[in-house]
């Protein structure tokens, strides 16, 4: 490349749903890794809100949860001069290349999807929506619109991902190199965080129970009362293992690294001869101590009314112009007419 050349670093683009209040799950698995990577790639954070709907949402609940995400985004570490910041609903390309892409997507592709599966299973069978089955289509849509080369996400991503990449890759082999084909990138540490009542599930923020999730807004003293109530198992050893019946205090442990960073053998010496009061006291403390000043940050910035707002509609603006130009050459490419109005 001569030295006049402009280089475009590479991309970054991933999304949270605006469903519910997020968890540590999502900020271990997801957030941490938006923030860590920012200042090395050109970053697109959406706000899913087209994902959120297709299982039912109350309308305010979901413009509410919107606009926490931003709070939250902005507030873990995400700088707008590394970052853009949107919702996928402000750049109607999303839905168009969404429609596009399902039309290329066999449905024996979609069958296999256990996320699909997952959450169909917790829903009267009559009332799943079709956007619940085509959902992958539309993340894909978000992915290759932006041509991101990196998609950090939590474990439970990797099969959306992979169908990202077949899709892709079908596509440019069709029609010629249209679509960067994206990586996954998923955390060391914390990329499945377990629900603490019920260790073999992930930690999900539309889980009903009181126990379930810690939530990243949650008070100090909210926080300690769930992790001292996590479930674990009658036994005494403190280490990390693949035993499903330790998974409760393996969970534990991974949270506790997620948040210091600190290595195996050194968690593992910390707690040799320890006791679970002791393991579940010290990941408290990591926690609130970890929270803390991204709450105190979600504070500020809530504080002002406008200014997330104006971030989001900075965003959108910046969003659309490099997922119109991805949006023209795949209509091109398929053969739609130029709309010779749209200029
Ligand atoms: P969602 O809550 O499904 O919108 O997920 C948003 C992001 O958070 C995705 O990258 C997920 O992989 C990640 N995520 C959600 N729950 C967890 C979890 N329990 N552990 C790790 N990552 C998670
Ligand atoms: N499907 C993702 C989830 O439930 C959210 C998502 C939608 C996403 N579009 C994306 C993540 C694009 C990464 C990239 O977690």
């Amino acid at each position: 490349m001569s030295e006049t050349t402009p280089t475009r670093l590479p991309r970054i683009l991933s999304g949270i749903q605006p469903s519910g209040q997020l968890t540590i799950g999502n900020y271990l698995g997801a957030l941490k890794q938006w923030v860590q990577l920012q200042s090395d790639y050109d970053c697109y954070y959406c706000i899913v809100d087209m994902h959120a709907i297709t299982v039912p949402q109350d309308p305010n609940e979901l413009r509410e949860g919107t606009r926490r995400n931003a709070a939250l985004y902005l507030a873990c570490g995400i700088q707008l001069e590394h970052a853009t910041i949107f919702v996928q609903s402000h750049v109607s390309a999303h839905a168009e290349l969404g429609w596009i892409l399902g039309c290329f997507t066999p449905m024996g592709w979609l069958n296999r999807m256990t996320q699909f599966k997952d959450k169909a299973a917790k829903q009267q069978a009559e009332s799943v929506s079709a956007g619940l089955y085509t959902y992958p289509t539309l993340m894909a849509a978000d992915i290759l619109l932006y041509q991101a080369n990196l998609v950090p996400v939590g474990d439970d991503q990797r099969q959306h991902l992979e169908l990202t990449r077949d899709l892709a890759q079908r596509f440019n082999s069709q029609y010629g190199e249209t679509f960067t084909i994206p990586e996954g990138f998923f955390p060391k540490a914390g990329a499945r965080i377990m629900g603490l009542d019920n260790p073999l599930a992930k930690m999900s923020k539309s889980d009903p129970s009181e126990y379930h999730a810690v939530y990243m807004l949650d008070e100090p003293d909210r926080i300690r009362k769930k992790i001292m109530r996590a479930v674990t198992d009658s036994g005494s050893g403190i280490y990390f293992t693949d035993d499903p019946a330790k998974a409760g205090v393996n969970n534990l442990l991974t949270i506790y690294q997620a948040f210091t960073d600190e290595t195996t053998e050194a968690i593992e010496a910390r707690f040799a001869g320890k006791g679970y009061g002791d393991l579940k006291k010290a990941v408290a403390e990591v926690v609130v101590e970890g929270l803390r000043p991204i709450q105190q940050r979600y504070r500020e910035l809530t504080a002002d009314s406008g200014l997330i707002d104006e971030v989001l509609a900075q965003g959108a603006a910046k969003a659309r112009l490099v997922a119109n130009a991805t949006l023209n050459a795949v209509r091109d490419r398929i053969g739609f007419l130029p709309a010779l109005d749209r200029a």
